[in-house]
């Protein structure tokens, strides 16, 4: 079900939403102060490295296809990116998966000492929900619900219980339902809410069929995104994934590389790309996100 849009039409899409994203995260991220430098330098240093803002872009692209306008996406976009790099910092930290390079550059304790490192992921973290509350552009019931869903995503029932999970599948081999369930809540789950805060922004609630059919296509995207991420552990080249491949190998983790060879893992994430595109291909102007899904699944960084 790949349609007309090629590769280069997603690189561009990803590009014009990153630029806007990027002006709105240096707005909110261009405080200077004198005792709290090291902080704020080390969140810049993290954010700005250069990700492939693929999360903000989910944002900002269902939120257009619903009818919504950009402004009022904005922040929400922001605060899903912030929210993202703080969850890097953290997994790259000694404590977790113990990495020295993130987005081509060594990573943040590399560079700001592990407790500037824990503080700064905590500092994008807290702001991203006052941007998101803050966001003048919706309605206060719809800034409350983003904030919900956002907190759920990122909590003990989201990012954070997958983080949990995949420590614990270094310890013991995980069955496949649990290695399922670790990446649909490490990964999946601050994908799908982008997915969902796109269609808020454009005044769309959670149980409208729109979101629901956005959340499906995300959902199946999120868990291909981390099947990827696995195989691209094994055959990824370093240089273009700007992070050092073989690390879960290295740690014993239970990945999908534990049941399938990269050949099978793609050809499982291939139907699950084609399912997802099925969610939402019928909307007209889907074709960029339909597009998007089946660029994240040929990804090679
Ligand atoms: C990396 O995410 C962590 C995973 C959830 C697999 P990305 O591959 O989106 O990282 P950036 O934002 O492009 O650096
Ligand atoms: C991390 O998964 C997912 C997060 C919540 C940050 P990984 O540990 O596999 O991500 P990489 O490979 O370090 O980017
Ligand atoms: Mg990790
Ligand atoms: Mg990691
Ligand atoms: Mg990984």
């Amino acid at each position: 079900m790949r349609n007309e849009l090629t590769k280069n039409d997603v690189i561009k899409m990803l590009d014009e939403d990153g630029r806007l994203v990027e002006k709105a995260l240096h707005g909110y991220l261009a405080a200077n102060d004198i005792h709290l430098q090291v902080l704020l330098d080390a969140e810049r240093y993290s954010i700005f490295a250069g990700g492939k803002r693929i999360r903000p872009s989910l944002v900002l692209e269902f939120c257009r296809l619903f009818g919504g306008e950009v402004k009022a996406a904005l922040p929400f976009a922001c605060a899903v990116e912030m929210i993202h790099t703080y969850s890097l910092i953290h997994d790259d930290l000694p404590c977790m998966d113990d990495d020295e390079l993130r987005r081509g550059r060594p990573t943040c304790h590399r560079q700001f000492g592990e407790a500037n490192a824990l503080l700064a992921g905590d500092a994008l973290l807290t702001y991203a929900f006052e941007i998101t509350a803050q966001n003048k552009h919706v309605t206060d019931l719809c800034a409350t619900e983003a904030v919900v869903a956002l907190a759920k995503a990122a909590g003990s029932l989201g990012m954070v219980g997958g983080q949990v999970i995949d420590l614990i599948g270094e310890t013991k081999p995980l069955d496949f339902t649990t290695l399922l369930r670790l990446h649909r809540l490490k990964t999946g789950a601050m994908i799908k809410v982008s997915a969902l805060l796109g269609c808020m922004a454009a005044g769309l609630g959670k149980g409208d069929m729109k979101s629901l059919a956005a959340t499906d296509y995300a959902e199946k995207i999120g868990l291909v995104f981390q099947i990827i991420d696995d195989i691209l552990d094994v055959t990824g080249d370093e240089k273009m994934l700007g992070k050092a491949c073989g690390n879960d190998a290295a740690h014993n983790k239970t990945t999908f590389m534990t049941y399938f060879s990269p050949e099978d893992a793609r050809k499982y994430a291939g139907e699950l790309t084609d399912r997802a595109v099925a969610s939402i291909h019928k909307y007209p102007g889907s074709e960029r996100l339909c597009a998007l899904a089946y660029f994240l699944l040929d990804r090679e960084y």
